[in-house]
């Protein structure tokens, strides 16, 4: 059997802020319906790599190519229009707004019929369904979740960036919120996650990038790394 094709395939990003350098000239490949890991404690720069990915922020090297198009250079909503979809760290969503309106924003650079996403969206997030007239900012912090990951599928995306999905939320949450990221993967959503909680994500992922300090410092299948004494003594708790 061949393995699926390459859908994103970054080489040496790098990124400075001023004088400081965050990303050390990163490489990694995403797989065409794989979930992807990104793991790395707190200021390792995993936010950073989706933004340069995104093309919010500005990369003093490197490459990005998304399935056979560089979009190194690309402008943001083109990314998006492409099929390239970030879900921010801390939501970001419009808190002003209901659910509803929330979710049409996602789509707002589509020009087809939305209702049949609206309800695909409901469906994998039945309490969105059912508070979709509710003002978003008096969600909880789960539902937060659930509906900035709903504003992103309203796009259709080919691949999905997800940035610490489970930060601050609660066990029980946390456990719906990766059983629903694998439900995208089933539909066919390619997935690049990144994650704190090593454990959940590497439960979950069939590959992970270890990153510390702006580098990749190991790499492999997720069953392999959740086995490896440094990965566990560091991210796994022992
Ligand atoms: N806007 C910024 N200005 C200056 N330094 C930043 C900025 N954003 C992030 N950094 C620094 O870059 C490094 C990586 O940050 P980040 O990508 O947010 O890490 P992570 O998402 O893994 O927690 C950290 O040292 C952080 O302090
Ligand atoms: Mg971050």
């Amino acid at each position: 059997m061949t393995d699926p094709k390459v859908l994103l395939k970054i080489t040496n990003l790098t990124v400075h802020y001023g004088a400081i350098q965050a990303l050390r000239g990163i490489s990694f490949e995403v797989r065409e319906g794989e979930i992807i890991t990104l793991i790395g404690s707190n200021g390792a720069g995993k936010t950073t790599t989706l933004h340069a990915i995104s093309n919010i922020i500005r990369k003093t090297a490197g490459s990005v190519v998304f399935d056979t198009m560089d979009i190194s250079a690309l402008p943001p909503d083109r990314i998006v229009a492409a099929g390239l979809v970030q879900v921010p760290e801390g939501r970001r969503i419009f808190a002003n707004l209901s659910v509803k309106d929330n979710l049409e924003m996602g789509a707002y650079l589509r020009k087809d019929k939305l209702a049949g996403d609206m309800e695909m969206v409901y469906g994998l997030f039945p309490r969105l369904k059912e508070r979709r007239l509710q003002v978003s900012g008096t969600l909880s912090g789960g539902e937060q979740q659930m509906l900035a990951m709903g504003r992103a599928l309203m796009s259709k995306p080919r691949l999905l960036l997800l940035d610490e999905p489970s930060m601050g939320l609660a066990p029980i949450l946390v456990d719906e919120i990766f059983s629903i990221i694998r439900r995208i993967s089933e539909n066919g959503t390619t997935i690049l996650l990144v994650e704190q909680n090593a454990f959940k994500a590497l439960g979950l992922a069939s590959r992970g990038y270890i990153l510390e300090t702006g580098q990749v410092i190991k790499t492999g299948p997720a069953k392999d790394l959740m086995k490896d004494d440094a990965v566990k003594k560091a991210y796994l708790g022992g």
